[in-house]
């Protein structure tokens, strides 16, 4: 088991292109290299997926078990991905939420996420610097 699992929801492939007042300017590639930046600390390499649709996600979870912990951006899948989430629930290993912005400052329907109970951590509103973070968080305290 050496490997994290990064996983990116619906609109985060276009990063660095979408919104990026609100999302800012680095790519989901930028975000995987900093990732593995982070994780090299433990001798771990990244599998990063993104995908736009929910089953494809759920696959990517129930497929990756054998990971040793999960970043999760759900994207506004956050908001009612029900699918994901129960995939999640039976992933054996610690995950983080991560969402680049605050999303408690924007519109209201933003303000819940079905993923977050479920989650070890969950940092928002640190734009790319988040993954990173999250990053360390597994780092320093998967087993
Ligand atoms: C997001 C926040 C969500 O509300 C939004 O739908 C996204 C991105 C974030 O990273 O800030 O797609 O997860």
């Amino acid at each position: 088991m050496s490997d994290v699992l990064l996983l990116n929801g619906p609109n985060l492939g276009i990063l660095g292109r979408r919104e990026p007042e609100i999302y800012g300017t680095d790519t989901l590639a930028d975000i995987e290299r900093a990732v593995g930046e982070e994780v090299a600390a433990r001798g771990w390499r990244v599998v990063a997926v993104q995908h736009d649709c929910e089953g494809a996600l759920v696959r990517a979870v129930q497929e990756n078990y054998d990971t040793v912990g999960a970043i999760v951006n759900p994207g506004a899948l956050m908001i009612a991905g029900w699918s994901l989430r129960d995939a999640l629930a039976n992933y054996p290993r610690p995950w983080m939420e991560v969402h680049l912005s605050n999303v408690w400052a924007r519109e209201s329907f933003r303000h819940d996420s079905v993923l977050a109970p479920l989650a070890s951590g969950i940092i928002v509103g640190l734009g790319s610097l988040g993954y990173r973070l999250a990053a360390r968080a597994l780092v320093a305290t998967v087993d």
